[in-house]
């Protein structure tokens, strides 16, 4: 049977992923999904901060898949290939995939996906909540990589809850593939709008840089580095740059 969301919305949160994981915590249900107009404390990846004023979506799906933690880390692809479906249906611009998940309208920055889980019984996580920003009316300037968002990009102007509406729609087929199937089931489609394959590239790790090919993903989202001396190199963690390009 498929997933029912049921959609709440505040006016003005810390972090819809904060609040959804503390509810998911106490066993809320799967399929609770939380939009925010504002975030005073939206959290990026990898520790960073996530500027939330009004106009874009800010929002967090509570999931409760039976899945190990290597297979529940794929879902950020997931929702990243729903993401890519619904741009492309509302803009005439390029839309890509840029390794792990986010989403490049022109090569600039249009979203971000966070994806945190826990618990662990019988090998499976207890809970996923899979966080969303969508840049629909503003972009931040300041940041790592060249920013977009929907209206600069020329696309039309929606509400963060037709957004939502919208995103929802495209999330629900595939995230009853991958239930059923696991990322083997969509990795094809994510590599097919993957920006940067065969491309030379920088990875940025917690302590280190690794600079080479970018060969592939494997079957569990993993990034694929082939480096000048031919050995392949492993990343499961980081942020990648491509090194002929100016855009991210
Ligand atoms: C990234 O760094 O690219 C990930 C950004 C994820 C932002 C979203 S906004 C809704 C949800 N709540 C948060 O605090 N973060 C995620």
């Amino acid at each position: 049977m498929s997933l029912i969301f049921r959609v709440e919305t505040s006016a003005e949160i810390d972090s819809t992923n904060d609040a959804l994981k503390a509810r998911a915590q106490r066993g809320a249900e799967e399929g609770i999904v939380l939009r925010a107009d504002v975030q005073t404390a939206g959290k990026g990846r990898r520790g960073r901060k996530w500027v939330s004023e009004a106009g874009n979506l800010y929002t967090s799906l509570l999931l409760r898949p039976t899945k190990t933690p290597a297979e529940a880390a794929t879902l950020g692809f997931v929702m990243a290939i729903a993401l890519g479906r619904l741009l492309r249906a509302v803009l005439k611009a390029p839309v890509e995939h840029k390794w792990p998940n986010d989403v490049l309208v022109d090569g600039c920055k249009i979203s971000g996906i966070l994806l945190e889980s826990g618990g662990i019984t019988g090998g499976k996580v207890d809970w996923l909540v899979l966080g969303i920003g969508v840049n629909l009316r503003h972009h931040p300037a300041e940041t790592l990589y060249p920013t977009t968002d929907l209206l600069a990009a020329g696309g039309p102007v929606l509400t963060p809850d037709q957004a939502l509406d919208l995103l929802l729609a495209e999330f629900r087929p595939l995230y009853a593939a991958w239930v059923a199937g696991g990322f083997a089931a969509l990795r094809a489609d994510w590599l097919a709008h993957c920006r940067g394959l065969g491309e030379p590239i920088v990875a940025r790790l917690e302590r280190d840089e690794i600079s080479g090919r970018f060969e592939d993903i494997d079957a569990d989202g993993t990034l694929l580095i082939r480096t000048d001396d031919g050995a392949l190199k492993r990343i499961a963690a980081g942020d990648i740059f491509l090194v002929s390009r100016s855009a991210a």
